[in-house]
């Protein structure tokens, strides 16, 4: 069953879509007052507009490019993080990802739509190009997440091909790691964990994709919050979009990319609300100098904003032909 026919007929035998519905009628207020402020946002801004975390300077002139072309956001970013899937010298998102501790790189990916729709797939092995296939599960199945071996027998039955992700020099490092083999799984402070990207097309619309290895040799099934939906992407397309990267499960504590849009929603703009939402996270961790968050957003506007922990997260961001590397404001000044 197709996805749009099982919400057809969730809807007609009452199967509730509780979340769904209630997102709806946050809306419904002020539902007349967002369409105004989305018309005078469209009429201001300057689409397209790519923006992703760290400095992945070739997957956002992929996703610029794309939406120069008139392609639609949801494609430019999964065009754009598939460029970090690809590359075999990226230890923490696609092929040549760090391993769990016992030697497999399992990975995880959502992507979110303008519409509304979301598509997510968690420790999946042998599959490269996991947001693409994260938008399958939108928009070839009645889920949003498929895990594991469901998610890679999916793949081959959409026609992706199997590949060994753990390449020579990640084994290499993760061989040493094993040496002494204490169980404390690393995160970069200054350095990249994760592809998240966001893109304003052409018609205004939002999307955006996330994408990682997640922590490096991280327990067997751990999954942090790149492939959660609230968690390490949001999109709401009269609002604006959210991405995540650092430590997993603090970004879940907090469902952080959902918890940026929403005070976005609440007239915060995106500098505001990522700032905001790194410190629900300082203000309720005692240890939040031991790991790095940061996230990005962008608003309707095409205004963009990001906040960190520590010093050293910088973003992408492509606009008019222009992609810059931006430094990003941290909470920790010493
Ligand atoms: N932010 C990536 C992870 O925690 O897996």
């Amino acid at each position: 069953m197709k996805r749009r026919d099982f919400i057809k007929n969730a809807s007609l035998t009452g199967v509730g879509l509780t979340v769904g519905s209630s997102l709806l009628s946050c809306n419904e207020n002020s539902s007349e007052k967002t369409k105004t402020n989305t018309i005078m946002a469209l009429n201001d801004l300057k689409a397209p507009i790519a923006i992703c975390t760290w400095g992945f300077v070739s997957a956002n002139a992929k996703a610029g490019e794309e939406l120069s072309k008139g392609i639609k956001a949801l494609d430019a970013a999964i065009a754009g993080v598939s460029v970090e899937e690809d590359n075999i010298k990226n230890t923490t998102v696609g092929k040549g990802g760090a391993p769990d501790r016992e030697g497999n790189v399992t990975l995880d990916a959502c992507v979110m739509d303008s519409n509304g729709d979301c598509g997510s797939v968690v420790c999946v092995e042998n599959i490269t190009n996991v947001a693409a296939l994260a938008k399958r599960v939108m928009t070839e199945t009645p889920h949003v997440m498929l895990a594991g071996s469901g998610a890679e027998e999916f793949a081959y039955s959409q026609g992706f091909e199997s590949d060994n992700l753990l390449t020579d020099s990640s084994k290499k490092v993760w061989e040493e790691w094993l040496k002494s083999p204490e169980y404390k799984p690393l995160i970069n402070i200054e350095n990249h964990d994760t592809i998240g990207m966001l893109c304003i097309d052409k018609d205004g619309d939002i999307a955006g994709a996330c994408t990682t290895s997640g922590l490096s040799y991280k327990m067997k099934g751990r999954v942090g919050d790149s492939p959660i939906i609230g968690s390490g992407l949001f999109i709401d397309n009269d609002i604006g979009g959210a991405v995540g990267t650092g430590m997993g499960e603090e970004i879940m504590k907090t469902v952080g990319s959902f918890l940026i849009v929403e005070l976005m929603r609440n007239g915060m703009s995106p500098q505001q609300a990522c700032k905001e939402a790194v410190q629900r996270i300082t203000r309720k961790n005692s240890h939040f100098k031991d790991f790095q968050i940061a996230y990005i957003a962008i608003n309707k506007s095409g205004d963009v904003g990001s906040y960190c922990i520590h010093k050293g997260f910088t973003y992408m961001k492509y606009q008019n032909g222009k992609n810059e590397n931006i430094h990003s404001d941290h909470y920790v000044k010493s």
